[in-house]
């Protein structure tokens, strides 16, 4: 696979997602500002990839600050990590790395100021950020495989892959090591109207790979789940809140419910990251609303009469009650969900949580 994102010394190199399958191309950001706009418009995207780029926001903001002293040292810190912040509300992996970072940024200033050596941490943090995010994925593949059938027809929403993550991705990390243990796998990807992560991205990763896939639009995956032969579902989250409700991708609820209805398991696999354990249920998850124009246009092209309102709400909630097991880094958490993910989450070193 080609690298998602990249650290380089003129800046953050981001792949530009919104080009795929057309055009590989990739968008330099020289500074935090175009960081935090290639986040806010999806060039990069998926709920690990938003956080890893966001740490190296971080550390370009950081690097390129003239401030004599820490007081203004921290005030820019301050305006970087808001402007990062504010750039999508649902994934709280931005959250996570940005306190990550801040962190990063308390331990590096103690002692005598020296502005060079803070920034210099802060670039170790985003790059350890960003190379255990991979290990991570990897981790998550393991745990995960044994649960796909040895063979059969396995269906995603969304693209929670290489190009969602700093590289491997997590169901799709799960989907590559079931295949790499010689599991006979064909993939079932959803096109995730309206902005087609399925059809634009997720098919187009796995065949890069050699994973047999088979393109659906949404509005088929309850026939397939009912007489198609699907074996199994395995989606990402965008967070999770401790009683296991389950943000992702907007449809992602229908398909859950489709899969209980059918007798077919429904696995969300996820870092430990996008564990959001300071909200009791799904309820309290902000969902970003997204343009009408991505409802309203297909690739820019109208596909309704002008001036009707539409709704485009990016992700809804999943109740924990359809989920057969949330698969991390650390293991696997099967209900009831708020002790397993509790254990789960306490073996991670870093545990900040967005507040
Ligand atoms: O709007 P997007 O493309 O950022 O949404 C992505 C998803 O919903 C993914 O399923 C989720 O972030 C998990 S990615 C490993």
């Amino acid at each position: 696979m080609i690298p998602t994102l990249e650290w380089t010394a003129d800046g953050v190199k981001l792949l530009d997602q919104r080009r795929l399958p057309a055009r590989t191309e990739y968008l330099l950001c020289r500074d935090y500002h175009a960081v935090a706009l290639g986040i806010r418009d999806m060039v990069v995207r998926g709920a690990p990839a938003i956080g890893v780029t966001a740490a190296m926001g971080v550390a370009l903001g950081v690097k390129q600050s003239r401030a004599a002293e820490l007081e203004s040292l921290q005030r820019e810190l301050d305006e970087i990590c808001a402007t990062l912040h504010a750039t999508r509300p649902t994934a709280v992996n931005l959250a996570w790395a940005i306190q990550r970072m801040r962190a990063c940024f308390q331990s590096a200033s103690q002692g005598p100021f020296d502005r060079g050596r803070i920034a210099a941490r802060l670039e170790q943090e985003a790059l350890a950020i960003y190379a255990e995010d991979i290990a991570i994925n990897q981790a998550i593949g393991r745990h995960g495989a044994g649960l796909m059938p040895d063979q059969g027809r396995v269906l995603t929403h969304c693209n929670a892959g290489a190009l969602a993550t700093a590289g491997y991705g997590t169901a799709l990390g799960v989907i590559r090591a079931a295949v790499a243990q010689g599991k006979q796998l064909e993939i079932f990807a959803d096109e995730t109207r309206p902005y087609l992560q399925g059809a634009r991205l997720t098919v187009w990763e796995l065949l890069q790979d050699g994973i047999p896939a088979r393109l659906i639009t949404d509005n088929m995956a309850g026939h397939f789940l009912h007489h198609g032969g699907i074996r199994a579902v395995v989606v990402g989250a965008d967070r999770i809140a401790a009683n296991g409700d389950v943000a992702n991708k907007i449809g992602t609820y229908s398909v859950a419910v489709l899969a209980r209805e059918n007798q077919v398991p429904f696995y969300v696999a996820a870092p430990v990251s996008t564990l959001d354990l300071s909200l009791a249920s799904g309820e309290q998850i902000p969902i970003e609303e997204r343009a009408p124009e991505e409802v309203t246009h297909f690739q820019g092209v109208p596909v309704a009469p002008t001036g009707v309102p539409a709704a485009n709400p990016a992700f809804d909630v999943t109740p924990s009650r359809y989920v057969s097991a949330i698969i991390t880094e650390h293991g696997v958490a099967r209900a009831p969900y708020e002790t397993a993910l509790r254990e789960l989450a306490s073996k991670s070193q870093h545990t900040v949580r967005a507040g």
